[in-house]
């Protein structure tokens, strides 16, 4: 008996049930002393080792993500900005944006949570293991650019296409020239109508125009971009400084 414990140890080991493994000599006890039948412990013992493999999936989904900081919906204090419609925003968890292939734009000025915003919808959609990267706007134009100049340009553009949710962030920080703008029209057209990329920006969409440095590509990055999606304007203060303004109003 002791034999087959051991040798049953082993092959949950090779097997790699640890959750199994770790919970059995407990739930032998339940066994002998009749709260539990061999049915239920069976059932349980391998509830428990799926439980932890779906957590695994989705930890490993969330770390491909790249995302710059793991942030959810409930780390955001929706109180601190007013503007923002949290019912909106919560739904957005259900994901029914990348089902029916919308996008999504933040808008505001820095530290009003737009990269949080966009990172806790990424991880809700990472966690359903739904295909999704993070990428800041000028790293995407570096690998781009490079890509371009390496000669596997339409390789990489068909990395990034592939992906049913794209978060590009910080589009409008830095001013681009002709090239990055058509490199980024270039992505956008290919996700266009088939798979959902939110954006954040701290430029107003009126001023696109001064991001890309030319009217034409920025009205047509904005007519692929804008015709179907929810554009979040978040009007307020940033979070970054709060304390220290708080402070200063104190004192
Ligand atoms: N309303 C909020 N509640 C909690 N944390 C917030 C809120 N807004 C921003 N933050 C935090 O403040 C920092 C700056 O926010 P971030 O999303 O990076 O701003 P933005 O991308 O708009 O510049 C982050 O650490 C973020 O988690
Ligand atoms: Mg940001």
């Amino acid at each position: 008996m002791q034999n087959n414990y051991n040798k049953l140890m082993n092959n949950l080991e090779s097997l790699n049930l640890n959750m199994f493994k770790a919970n059995l000599s407990t739930y032998l006890e339940y066994m002998e002393n009749g709260s539990k039948t061999v049915v239920d412990i069976l059932y349980e013992l391998s509830e428990m080792e799926m439980t932890l493999r779906t957590e695994r999936a989705m930890n490993a989904c969330v770390k491909v993500a790249n995302f710059p900081f793991i942030k959810t919906f409930e780390d955001f204090d929706f109180s601190f900005q007013p503007s923002i419609n949290k019912e909106q925003i919560i739904n957005y968890k259900y994901l029914k944006f990348i089902d029916d292939k919308e996008n999504i734009v933040f808008i505001g000025s820095p530290g009003v949570g737009k990269t949080h915003l966009a990172t806790a919808i990424g991880v809700e959609a990472a966690k359903l293991r739904t295909s999704t990267y993070f990428i800041s706007c000028g790293d995407l134009i570096l690998q781009l650019k490079r890509a371009h100049i390496e000669n596997r340009l339409e390789q990489r553009l068909k990395f990034f296409a592939k992906y049913k949710l794209l978060i590009i962030d910080e589009v409008g920080f830095l001013p681009l020239d002709i090239e990055s703008s058509n490199l980024l029209f270039q992505l956008i057209a290919k996700r266009y109508e088939k798979n959902s990329t939110i954006v954040t920006t701290n430029k107003p969409l009126s001023r696109w125009g001064e991001i890309f440095g030319d009217p034409v590509i920025a009205n047509a990055i904005l007519d692929r971009l804008l015709h179907h999606s929810h554009v979040i304007n978040i009007v307020g203060r940033s979070y970054r400084t709060k304390d220290i303004i708080d402070d200063d109003k104190q004192s």
